[in-house]
């Protein structure tokens, strides 16, 4: 197998995109950051005429596979009849009632194009509701690349302090000092803490935020009773519970996350899962918190907001989930349950201490001896280096997927491909051992 189509576009690029990639997670992908000319499906195929089959998906974002069939007639039609309007249009109204009916906590809605703007815009959201400047996030979470927030998704261990009171970490050179000031990190999972740090400080945070599975590091899920706890404390101070859904929403489930706990936040950001692989994100959340943006108290704009080509990605998607009362999810949720199945039996039969989480088509593997993961630090200590040659080996038997052991799954994966990635990945493990 050849990658050197790849390889020498990754020098060329080097010399004028910075890195020779777009986004720094990119470069993490191995054995270097590969090239890529179509996909479909669930199979993406490189410069260098390779096929694989696709577990990065965007990302996330490619619930239902490459090119979409529905999505891209709906936006095809749509490029006929304009870009962008920067006016409303019935699409976006169809596309909000749509989401209000299924995800409980959207009684309003506000369109961004990213996962980042939608989650700075509900903490300020929450800031202007509550006047108040704090924000409780979790360490390992990871909620966007912005300076309010870009703090401790992936600290050093020895930087971050106790695991009680960890030392909120900046993850990058030039970010704004004050971060971390109106932030308060804490260990995910750990109800007592939030119970503590509420009692020392309640009338100063304005909210809890966080992704309700900590699908960033680990796919960990909550403990039983840790987000209703985060609910009951939010309820107790007066603060807003807001669960990022960039990842979760529409994936585990089509209202989300919190569809599938039974725990409503009062706000909730939603993005990847929305519109197939375009770049639409939206912050929803009750009036009470909303109006504020309705009556213009909290200021929310961007001139790509809500165009009628991401819109129309959105509702054709969205639809696509709901048909037939969400009888997607069932092929899902049966198709992560064999990966991870097989995963674990490989991994058992090879000897290779191992934890796979799996929640519909969401499954991680983590090389790791721990019995079991429950945040992020415990999540730190995997075997980083033989899952990279895991994943290396993988890439030359055809299958990509995400070097931090996260899969994600489409409705186009189908058995054969789930059957096809096992004996790839029994292949490439013994291939890790000699
Ligand atoms: C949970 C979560 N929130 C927010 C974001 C930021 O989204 P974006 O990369 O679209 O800005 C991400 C991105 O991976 C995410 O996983």
């Amino acid at each position: 197998m050849s990658l050197n189509a790849s390889r020498s576009w990754y020098e060329r690029a080097s010399r004028v995109v910075a890195g020779g990639v777009s986004s720094d997670v990119r470069r993490s992908e191995k054995p270097f950051p590969l090239f890529f000319e179509r996909g479909e499906g669930p199979y993406i195929f490189d410069v260098d005429g390779n096929r694989y089959i696709d577990y990065v998906l965007g990302q996330g974002p490619l619930l239902l596979g490459h090119s979409p069939r529905q999505v891209i007639e709906a936006v095809h039609a749509q490029l006929d009849k304009g870009l962008i309007f920067a006016a409303q249009h019935p699409q976006e109204v169809e596309l909000a009632e749509l989401i209000c009916q299924v995800v409980p906590s959207a009684e309003r809605v506000r369109f961004n194009s990213t996962g980042s703007e939608a989650v700075v815009s509900a903490l300020r959201i929450a800031r202007g509701a509550r006047n108040r400047r704090l924000v409780i996030k979790f360490e390992g979470q990871w909620h966007g690349w912005y300076d309010s927030l870009f703090v401790s998704t992936s600290p050093p261990l020895d930087k971050a302090g106790p695991r009680e009171a960890p030392i909120p970490y900046m993850q990058s050179r030039g970010q704004v000092a004050n971060a971390v000031e109106n932030l308060i990190v804490l260990p995910w999972n750990d109800l007592s803490l939030v119970e503590q740090v509420f009692a020392g400080r309640g009338d100063e945070i304005a909210a809890v935020l966080t992704e309700p599975i900590m699908i960033n590091a680990g796919a960990i899920m909550p403990q039983p009773g840790f987000l209703e706890g985060l609910r009951r404390l939010c309820d107790q101070y007066g603060a807003l519970l807001i669960f990022d859904e960039v990842i979760t929403g529409f994936r585990v489930a089509l209202g989300g996350a919190q569809a599938y706990f039974g725990v409503t936040p009062d706000l909730t950001t939603l993005a990847k899962g929305i519109a197939a692989g375009f770049t639409l994100s939206a912050v929803v959340g009750k009036a009470e918190f909303m109006d504020l943006v309705s009556r213009g108290e909290v200021a929310h704009a961007g001139t790509y907001n809500s165009n009628p080509v991401v819109i129309a990605a959105g509702l054709a998607a969205v639809k696509c989930l709901a048909a037939d009362n969400g009888k997607i999810y069932h092929h899902l949720f049966a198709m992560g349950e064999m990966l991870s199945n097989g995963f674990r039996t490989i991994l058992r039969q090879a000897g290779v201490p191992a934890i796979v989480n799996n929640i519909g088509p969401v499954v991680q593997v983590c090389l790791t001896d721990l019995p079991a993961m429950r945040d992020y630090r415990d999540y730190a200590r995997r075997d980083v280096a033989r899952y990279d040659r895991l994943v290396t080996e993988l890439v030359y038997r055809g299958v990509r997927t995400i070097s931090r052991g996260t899969w994600y799954i489409s409705a186009a994966h189908t058995a054969e491909e789930i059957n096809r990635t096992l004996e790839a990945f029994a292949e490439a493990l013994t291939a890790t051992m000699v």
